[in-house]
């Protein structure tokens, strides 16, 4: 397949998880390209994610936000090519403050989307997520599949992913969407699913799992999403969007019962919360076009990327302890009640 030659890239949000593990993957793999990152370093975004890059080649950081016209202009006019991960991202938060991902994930994207028309990049590539679908009852979610997100954070990524279509339509952009499943492993905010379940096991808190425990996901190990975003954003076709996940079904059960297992934990610890309000039973991926257009597929099976993860949290603690703040404790209590009380 015919690759994009990419020289300078602005990538947005790279601070968090998932854009953090994107950009050292590009360092490792392409350090020829040269790499801006804006991040606004909110509470997701940690400067401790991408510090071994400080000072290196090639690449710099500057601390901003996506919704600024004004820094965005000036930045893209300095690159080929935008990769934005910058979002509020968690459904939780969404549920009690949807302005900000209203602002970030919709306004933001806009502002991203017309910077690169206005200085005619090669490609806009938007991080979107397997979300915008909804919940599925049956089968799996094709890329052509209606839009029918649920959450104020999957109908922010929604609203920001159309509006960057429109551009696709009226002003030729060349965009390119990825819908990723849900992500795993090293460097996650504790607060979904996978690493907040690993840190309680750690601290020998309870594991709360909403409701009971049946809705499923598709797991995906971060490295495999990244190594899906590269490909698209070398190897994909403006225009078009692509799932990226493993094809798997897990229910938060079994999430944690791995997390038992892998930390030592006593089950008796795994309790029943308040169900998460308007929650999602089911994500499904149909993961085919990536693996076709694309030749990309995932690799890491769950088993070992949950032992890759628990592992990493347990010898990071001085990564995650300190953002186990008051902050984080307050939202935890506005958010976890008793399941008997529904
Ligand atoms: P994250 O919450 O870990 O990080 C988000 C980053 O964006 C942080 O560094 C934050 O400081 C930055 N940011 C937030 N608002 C900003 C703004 N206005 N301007 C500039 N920077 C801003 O997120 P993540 O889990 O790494 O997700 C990254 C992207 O991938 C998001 O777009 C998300 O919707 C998408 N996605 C996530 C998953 C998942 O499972 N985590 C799955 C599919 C898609
Ligand atoms: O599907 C991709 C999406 O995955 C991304 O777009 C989002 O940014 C990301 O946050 C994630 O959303 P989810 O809502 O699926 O992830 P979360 O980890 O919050 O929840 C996963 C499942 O686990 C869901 O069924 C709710 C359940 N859950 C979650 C938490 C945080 C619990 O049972 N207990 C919990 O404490």
């Amino acid at each position: 397949m015919k690759e994009r030659r990419l020289k300078r890239l602005l990538v947005c949000g790279a601070a968090g998880f998932i854009g953090s593990h994107f950009v050292k993957l590009l360092r490792r793999t392409r350090p020829e390209i040269e790499i801006t990152v804006l991040d606004k370093l909110t509470y997701a975004g940690n400067p401790a994610n991408l510090a071994e890059l400080e000072k290196t080649a090639g690449y710099r950081f500057v601390r901003g936000d996506i919704a600024d016209g004004e820094m965005v202009d000036h930045l893209a006019g300095q690159v080929d090519a935008i990769v934005n991960f910058a979002a509020e991202t968690h459904v939780d938060r969404s549920l009690l403050d949807p302005f900000a991902f209203v602002v970030t994930d919709v306004l933001g994207t806009g502002v991203l989307a017309e910077a690169a028309r206005k200085h005619g990049h090669e490609v806009f590539l938007l991080v979107s997520t397997d979300e915008v679908y909804g919940d599925v009852a049956e089968g799996r979610s094709q890329e052509t599949d209606a839009f029918r997100p649920r959450s104020p954070y999957s109908a922010s990524k929604a609203g920001g992913e159309l509006l960057a279509w429109s551009y696709q339509v009226s002003h030729g952009l060349p965009l390119i969407v990825t819908r990723g499943s849900n992500n795993y492993g090293p460097n996650q905010f504790p607060e979904k699913i996978v690493p907040l379940f690993i840190t309680n096991a750690l601290d020998g808190m309870e594991l709360p799992i909403y409701g009971d425990g049946s809705a499923v996901r598709d797991y995906i190990y971060v490295e495999d999403h990244c190594r899906g975003i590269d490909a698209a954003l070398h190897r994909g076709a403006p225009g078009e969007a692509y799932n990226l996940g493993t094809g798997t079904e897990t229910s938060g059960n079994e999430v944690a019962a791995a997390v038992v297992e892998l930390t030592g934990l006593d089950g008796a610890k795994v309790g029943r919360v308040m169900d998460r309000a308007g929650h999602d039973y089911r994500y499904a991926l149909d993961v085919r076009k990536a693996a076709e257009e694309l030749g990309w597929s995932a690799e890491v099976g769950f088993r070992e990327g949950m032992e890759r993860t628990v592992r990493w949290y347990r010898e990071n603690e001085s990564w995650w302890r300190p953002l186990r703040n008051g902050e984080y404790w307050d939202f935890y209590k506005l958010n976890y009640r008793p399941a008997e009380v529904q």
